[in-house]
This record gives structure tokens, sequence and C-alpha cells, in this order.
């Protein structure tokens, strides 16, 4: 069979995931045809990189010459890492010009958008795909495993922490990410995972959401508060960021040299700025309440400035109870290397069963990101994947569902009111 044709679409710190593993590991299953970005310098490391894993430089094609790529390049498939934002505009003209789409989370950052892709995977019938990695971490498919099962029985309640810490935390309030109309803010840009993984585990799909966020830490406000006086802009050329343990110094990581302070000219896209700084409107303290179709009853807290970094979560079933603490190792997209991307430190998963002594899981986590997730989750995208009971696979339902939470959360947020999301759109 001939490989299957992959451009992708935004060549920045998360494309270099899929397309490094297209041209070495599946170089048998998938063939990379083109790069669509607005910023070429981005585009040309992203050739540089290519050309190192000893392929001839793509083709490159600016944003708006999208279609032309598609009309003389015939991807099968086009693969989106824009920023969020924009991932509709592509998902949608991707299809319907006859693509199939792999896209990465959030599948994009509000309702109407959401509508507008939904409508669109049905117009077109095509397949769109959202690359949820973190369901393939071997700790997250061990419970999903474990639940299936019935080991703690029907699952009533779901206590889920997500800290973040002042690295990788601290990196969403220096860029794009910090207006919500870039990201959604973090409950839909970072908790599209968590919230994935909820709906991945118990098998079920939110229904009514209430929440509560601010901006507690970051932001300029915040720093005078407790009383800081010595602010920047950015850090790159500014002496006050000499000291601050925020703040990040492109000059001295060659691939964030070269991805976007050399690409700044172009676009104005700076990726240090201060995380004290004006201008940031997304929260960093957030608690949502969420009520399963399942009847389950999540309560979820994420607070992005945190020491350490991992997530607690525990299962309350009618047979018992499931704990699972897992400490990541830390990361700044493009600033190392990617394997360790949501790298495991350490992971424990505990069932204490309702008349019998709690006892420990042993999981086997592997080699790679997302605590080995992240090899598993390509072969399934680009390989030749076994049939999986666990159904890892995510699709358009999925993707929408998982940023439904966050969406309604933001609503909830807006308004002070509790969030049908049936009311938010139609499947
Ligand atoms: N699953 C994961 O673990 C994971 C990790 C990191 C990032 N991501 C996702 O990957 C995506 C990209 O994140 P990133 O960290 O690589 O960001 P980035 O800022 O490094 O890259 C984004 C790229 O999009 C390009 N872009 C911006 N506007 C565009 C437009 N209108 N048309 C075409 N290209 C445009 C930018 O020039 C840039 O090259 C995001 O959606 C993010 O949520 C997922």
């Amino acid at each position: 069979m001939a490989p299957t044709r992959y451009a992708v679409v935004g060549t920045g710190g998360r494309a270099a995931f899929f397309y490094s593993a297209i041209v070495t590991d599946f170089k048998d299953t998938a063939e990379l045809v083109a790069f669509c970005d607005t910023n070429q310098t981005r585009m040309d490391v992203a050739n540089s990189r290519v050309q190192e894993l000893g392929l001839s430089p793509l083709p490159t094609f600016r944003a708006v010459d999208f279609d032309r790529m598609i009309e003389e390049t015939k991807p099968d498939t086009v693969i989106i890492t824009t920023i969020d934002r924009v991932h509709h505009r592509y998902i949608i003209r991707a299809m319907e010009l006859g693509c199939n789409v792999l896209s990465e989370k959030p599948m994009t950052v509000d309702e109407i958008k959401c509508q507008m892709i939904l409508d669109a995977v049905k117009t077109t019938n095509r397949q769109l795909r959202v690359t949820f990695n973190y369901r393939y971490a071997p700790h997250n498919t061990k419970v999903r495993e474990m639940l299936m099962d019935d080991v703690i029985g029907k699952i009533t309640s779901v206590h889920f922490e997500w800290l973040l810490n002042t690295q990788h935390g601290a990196d969403y309030f220096r860029r794009w990410h910090r207006d919500k109309r870039n990201s959604g803010g973090l409950l839909v840009h970072k908790s599209t995972h968590h919230f994935d993984l909820v709906n991945f585990w118990l098998g079920s799909h939110p229904q009514t959401v209430f929440a509560q966020g601010d901006l507690q830490f970051y932001g300029k406000e915040n720093a005078e508060i407790r009383g800081e006086t010595n602010f920047y802009s950015r850090a790159h050329g500014s002496p006050a960021a000499a000291n601050d343990p925020f703040a990040l110094h492109m000059e001295d990581h060659p691939q964030l040299k070269a991805m976007y302070l050399d690409a700044e000219h172009e676009d104005g896209y700076y990726r240090d700025q201060s995380v004290f700084g004006d201008g940031i409107n997304i929260e960093d303290t957030m608690g949502v309440l969420v009520r399963y179709q399942s009847g389950a009853i999540l309560t979820y807290s994420l607070v992005a400035y945190c020491p350490w970094e991992g997530f607690r979560v525990c299962f309350n079933g009618t047979k018992g109870r499931l704990e699972m603490d897992v400490l990541e190792q830390s990361y700044v997209n493009s600033g190392g290397d990617q394997s360790q991307e949501g790298a495991v430190a350490h992971t424990k998963i505990t069932v204490h069963p309702m008349f019998a002594p709690p006892y420990e899981v042993a999981i086997m986590e592997g080699e790679g990101g997302h605590g080995g997730g992240d090899p598993v989750l390509l072969n399934d995208l680009f390989g030749t994947p076994a049939s999986d009971r666990l159904h890892r696979a995510a699709s358009h339902v999925d993707g929408a569902m998982s940023i439904l939470t966050g969406i309604a959360a933001n609503k909830a947020m807006r308004t002070g009111q509790v969030v049908q999301v049936k009311d938010l759109v139609q499947f």
C-alpha cells in the first residue's frame, strides 16, 4: 500500500513531534509532503531538522497559500499544530478540500468554532482525529483498564487536582496562550487533556458544569501587591530579567533562538514576555465541579504556579477507592529534549477495596514522552496499530467533549451560572 501523505500546518514547537516521527520511524507507512505556516523562518527551521534526519527539504507554503499547497502536494491528511485560535479554520478547509485531519488539542477554543467543526465533519464526511497523548501513558491506560474491569465498582465521584509548576506553568503566561482568544484559557488549552482523561476513564460525558477561576499569581497587579517593583516587558535585552527565575532567556537555547528569537522580525511573536506584565487575561487558579451523564461527580482543580508538576486523582466507587499520584518532569516546549515532555519521575496507583487491605498496582512505564505513551500514540497515528479494547484513538466527538467542559467552565465563570453542556453545541 502506498504511504499516507501528510502536510503539517503550524511549524512551531509541537510540529517536530509529528514530522520527526514520520520521516524516521514511520517512513514505510507515512510520507511528509509539505509545511505551511505564517512564518517562513520557522518553516526553514523545520526543514533544517528534516535535512538533519536525512531528507531533502520540503516545499513550504505561507498560510495564505494553504489551498494551493493541498492542490500541488496532494496530502491525504493534514496535521494541525498551529496556535489554537486557528485550528478550526484549517480543520474545516482541509476537510472541504477532501483531506482527513489530525488536530492537536484543544480541537478549538469556543462553542461557535466547535459547532462549525462538527457541521463540517458531517457535510464533508472526512475523518478528524484529536491527538490525546495522555490516554496512551501507561499509568493512565492502566486506570482505564481497571475501571473498565470493575475493580472498584460503579464510579460515584472523582477528585482530580493538576499542578503546573513555575517552569512549565509559567510558559503559558509568556506567549500567545495568555490571551484567552488564542487558547480559550487553561481550562480549555490545558484541561482538555485532563477532561478527556476523565471522559476516557469513566466512559462517560459531561452534563453540567460550574467553575470559579482567577488570576492570583501571575500578572503585574498581583506582583505589585506582593511588593515587586522590578518590571520588564520581555526577557531578551532586559537587564531587569537577569535575576528573574521566571524569565526565559532564548539566546541561551539554540532551538528557542532559531525558532522564535530569529523569527520574530516576521510576525512580532515574542516568546519571552514577562509573566508579571499587563495584558494577561487567562486564569492561573481554577476550580471546576462537573456532573457526568453516568451520575459521577468530578471536583477538579488546576493551579499554574506550583513547586512541583503532576497530578493526583482519586476515584470513589461502590466497591472501593482508587488513588493515583503522578510526579512529572518539567519541560518547556522547544527548549529541550521533546522525549522529556510529560516524562514521569514517579507514579503510584493504590487500590483500597471496601473490606480488604489496600494494595499497590504495578505500572510498566515505557521509553519516550508522557511515560512512554508518545511512541504508542505515534504508532497508532502513523504505523500499523493493533486493535485496542480501550479505544484510545480519539475522534472529533472525543475532541469536542474534552473541550466542552472547559468551554462550559469559561461560561460559568463569566455568568456565575451552572452550564448545561447540551446547550453549547448540537452533535
Ligand atoms: N499534546 C501535547 O502535549 C502538546 C504539547 C505542546 C503543544 N501542543 C499543541 O500544539 C499546538 C502548537 O503549540 P506550540 O507549542 O507548537 O506553539 P508554537 O507557538 O511553538 O507554534 C505555533 C505555530 O503556529 C503558527 N501560526 C500562528 N498563526 C498561524 C496561522 N494563522 N496559520 C498558520 N500557522 C500559524 C506560528 O507561526 C507557529 O509556528 C497548540 O495547539 C498546542 O495546544 C500540544
